[in-house]
């Protein structure tokens, strides 16, 4: 099947998360069924003369194709430049955030505030297409605030810019990460869209990643924060839809996931740098196992990476069979850049 101009095996894919989605996280979640992968969001002021810091979040590497990178910034100029490094960089699509809430972002006219001027948006939009031959994506919010969800309108000048797709977190900028993502509001404006709709937020199950692709007509449904609990979600949701039966997660799959979690962590980072993310994930994927919350604080205290791994070793092989899907419910990162 077709995401726009990228073949894709099936419709779920990674959200992008700024600290989190980066090659290591990115290439594991590939391997474990996500259909697309995208960066963490970069500044496009000044990304030719970008720091080390900046130049790391845009590697990636070919196991993660298709690979997209995503740029955030207010400036025509600037925007387009940012499309031409990606794209030197060797890039399948470029991903502008217009959906990052965070004050500073917005305060100058970035992210989710560039959804409030379409006439300048239709005119950064289409010097950014022009500017390279890859597709370019724009992932949105369904508006500014409740009283402002100009998502349709945003499709359309998109649309007529010549973005290839349109990502949308079910949620305004004003909502942050409160209340509940809007499908049928996604569902709404994939029906009216002439462009490939992808709908995004609050997704934790395959069962629901399968009904809202259906119900809503999407044409791909985007993960976040269910990913990171669940780093299944994506070959679940795969097998769903498929008809194929649903692989439980037992201890020796979650093992071998970690086990090349580890390597990549140690290929990209430094040993500190390795250890940091590899705390974060630990964490996230005891989620509801027996024993979770003293597992997680031993992981922000052993010292060494090789106990970490070894604690990590010993909890999921015993705790796998119990979980309680109770935290399904319970708030989980509720703060972001998109
Ligand atoms: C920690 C965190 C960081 C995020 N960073 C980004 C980002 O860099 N770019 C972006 O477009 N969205 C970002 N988002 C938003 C997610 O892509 C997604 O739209 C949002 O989390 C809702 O989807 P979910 O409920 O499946 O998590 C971030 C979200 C979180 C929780």
């Amino acid at each position: 099947m077709k995401l726009g101009p990228i073949e894709i095996d099936h419709p779920f894919l990674l959200a992008p998360m700024a600290g989190i989605t980066n090659s290591p996280f990115r290439r594991l979640m590939r391997e474990y069924g996500s259909s697309v992968v995208i960066s963490e969001l970069v500044s496009a002021n000044g990304i030719e003369y970008a720091s080390q810091r900046t130049l790391d979040l845009l590697k990636f590497v070919e196991a993660e194709r298709p690979v997209g990178l995503q740029i955030f910034g207010e400036e025509e100029e600037n925007l387009v430049r940012a499309c031409q490094v990606v794209e030197r960089l060797g890039a399948d699509f470029v991903d502008l955030n217009m959906g990052c809430p965070v004050p500073k972002v917005v305060k100058k006219g970035a992210g989710a505030a560039m959804c409030r001027n379409p006439l300048e948006l239709s005119k950064i939009l289409s010097a950014m297409v022009k500017s390279v031959k890859i597709p370019v994506t724009i992932k949105i919010r369904t508006g500014w605030e409740a009283s402002a969800r100009n998502a349709n309108e945003i499709v359309k000048v998109a649309s007529d810019a010549g973005v290839a797709w349109v990502a949308i977190h079910g949620r305004t900028r004003a909502q942050g990460y409160s209340g509940d993502a809007d499908w049928d509001f996604i569902g709404d404006v994939k029906a009216k869209s002439p462009l490939p709709i992808i709908g995004n937020g609050d997704v934790v199950t395959p069962e629901q990643a399968v009904s809202r692709y259906k119900t809503y007509g999407v044409d791909a449904v985007m993960i976040g924060r269910g990913a990171l609990r669940n780093p299944f979600l994506f070959e679940q949701s795969a097998d769903l839809l498929a008809g194929r039966q649903v692989i439980p997660v037992t201890a020796e799959r979650i093992l071998a996931l970690l086990e090349k979690q580890r390597g990549y962590l140690s290929e990209s980072f430094d040993p500190r740098g390795a250890m940091l993310h590899a705390r974060k994930f630990l964490a996230w994927y005891s989620s509801g196992y027996p024993g979770a919350a003293e597992f997680r604080k031993n992981v922000f205290h052993l010292p060494d990476e090789q106990s970490l791994w070894e604690e990590a070793h010993r909890f999921f092989s015993i705790s796998i069979k119990k979980r309680d899907f109770g935290y399904l419910s319970e708030p989980f990162l509720m703060g972001g850049h998109g």
